[in-house]
């Protein structure tokens, strides 16, 4: 069977958990391969509901082998906190854990900076989650990260540790004026947990090898969306890590010849938490009843999301970008009640029309959206598992996003339940 990366082709928060969770079934081993604890996937299992922010989705089946590469930016106490949760809800997450040994660590200091350079860039902030994650990140590429192997080697660990602190006490101390941390403090913190989380650690990089030459089916799951891609995204209002398939290879180690298909989730319409250009959001009331019906409020931070119309060109720049196969379209429940919809089509730029998505920021933020409208179904599809029991609207308006963005629809979620599932085409079916 195929392996197969599934990711968000938005700003995150597609529904890629139930996604992911709902395929896990194919498929051997689940991978996580870039961002860290800010992801927040939020999964219904038999009626009830998880919310994983580290840990693969995979981890609800009991059989599957999840596997936490090297581009995810691990936080000891995160991870110790979702075993615990996991563990005491009666997953079992001991068998069916690995963790790259090349993981960045998230420390304490990470998240100091993150908060204080947050408060310091004032309007011009991009309203992280708070978690150390690009701090962590940034450390990963000035190459004085501290990586999960380096807990097994304690003297090692305090001594890079020692050295991290100084320069960053500097920064926390001379430029954001607030107090310093400790690295006694830090280590014995941390290393009160290696012995939770060193059992996981391996090679697995060499492990996912192993998978693959064996003829198992891997699934790669991506966290936050393509247009929160360092690269790719609408930098500088991003996360710090490769959301794009891209970062499947580089923060596993699995190479491109691997992978078989791309599976990109959209949601029906369009959301996104914290600062950055948005050009189809709605500050009305649409946008209010887009937030209540489909939910809309962050899983990792509870912050409310910004709702709007779906965006085509976004979307299809998106598909372009991953190379992506085929579409998971979601939450298309949440629109039944609605009139009348609009999709945007292109945009206007300085009085210019365009159907490409604008790479620069500076361009996006000035972009006015060209809209189609489209007449609502105002029927239930809530839950709803055969395609030919849409409403006729409901499926010109899917067949109408399949033209704008040149990717068949093949999976729809009309529900937060495994089964309100409409599969078209099985990504994992041969063709
Ligand atoms: P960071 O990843 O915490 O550095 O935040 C950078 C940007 O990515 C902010 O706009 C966050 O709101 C956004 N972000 C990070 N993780 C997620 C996610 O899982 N879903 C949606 N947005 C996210």
């Amino acid at each position: 069977m195929p392996n197969l990366i599934v990711l968000g082709t938005q700003w995150g928060d597609e529904g890629k958990g139930k996604i992911v969770d709902l395929l896990t079934d194919r498929a051997d081993v689940i991978v996580r391969y870039q961002g860290g604890h800010n992801a927040g996937h939020t999964i219904v299992s038999d009626g009830e509901k998880f919310i994983l922010h580290l840990i693969p989705s995979g981890i609800l089946h009991a059989d599957k082998l999840c596997v936490i590469g090297n581009g995810v930016a691990l936080d000891p106490h995160a991870l110790v906190e979702e075993r615990e949760m996991l563990t005491k809800r009666g997953v079992s997450v001991d068998r069916n854990l690995r963790i790259s040994d090349a993981c960045h660590l998230i420390l304490p200091y990470h998240r100091a900076i993150d908060k204080e350079s947050e408060k310091f860039r004032g309007t011009r902030r991009i309203g992280t989650t708070g978690r150390g994650i690009g701090p962590a990140y940034v450390d990963k590429m000035a190459r004085i990260g501290i990586r999960l192997g380096d807990l097994a080697n304690p003297s090692l660990f305090r001594e890079k540790l020692e050295q991290n602190l100084a320069e960053t006490n500097y920064l926390l101390e001379k430029l954001y004026t607030t107090h310093g941390l400790d690295a006694e403090t830090i280590y014995s913190q941390t290393m009160s947990l290696a012995d939770r989380i060193l059992p996981f650690m391996d090679d697995t990089a060499l492990t996912l090898h192993k998978a693959i030459k064996n003829g198992k089916t891997l699934l790669f799951e991506g966290a936050q969306g393509t247009l929160l891609d360092v690269d790719h995204g609408t930098y500088p209002f991003v996360t710090s890590s490769n959301s794009s398939a891209g970062g499947a290879l580089t923060g596993t180690g699995v190479g491109p010849t691997a992978i078989d298909r791309v599976l990109g989730v959209t949601k029906a319409y369009t959301t996104r938490v914290g600062s950055g250009p948005f050009p189809t959001e709605l500050i009305n009331e649409s946008g209010e009843y887009l937030r209540e019906k489909g939910q809309e409020f962050g899983a990792t931070t509870g912050r409310a999301r910004r709702c709007g119309w779906f965006d085509a060109p976004a979307v299809r720049y998106a598909c372009r970008i991953n190379g992506i196969s085929e579409i998971a379209l979601t939450k298309i429940d949440v629109l039944d009640a609605l009139p009348s919809l609009k999709i945007a089509t292109g945009y206007e730029i300085n009085g210019k029309k365009t159907e490409e998505f604008p790479r620069r920021v500076e361009l996006l933020e000035t972009a006015r959206p060209v809209y189609e409208s489209h007449p609502g179904w105002t029927q239930p599809t809530s839950g709803v598992r055969d395609f030919n029991a849409l409403p006729d609207n409901a499926k010109r308006y899917i067949a109408r996003i399949e033209e704008l963005i040149e990717v068949p629809v093949t999976v729809l979620s009309t529900g937060v339940g495994r089964e309100d599932t409409i599969i078209r085409q099985d990504p994992f079916a041969a063709r």
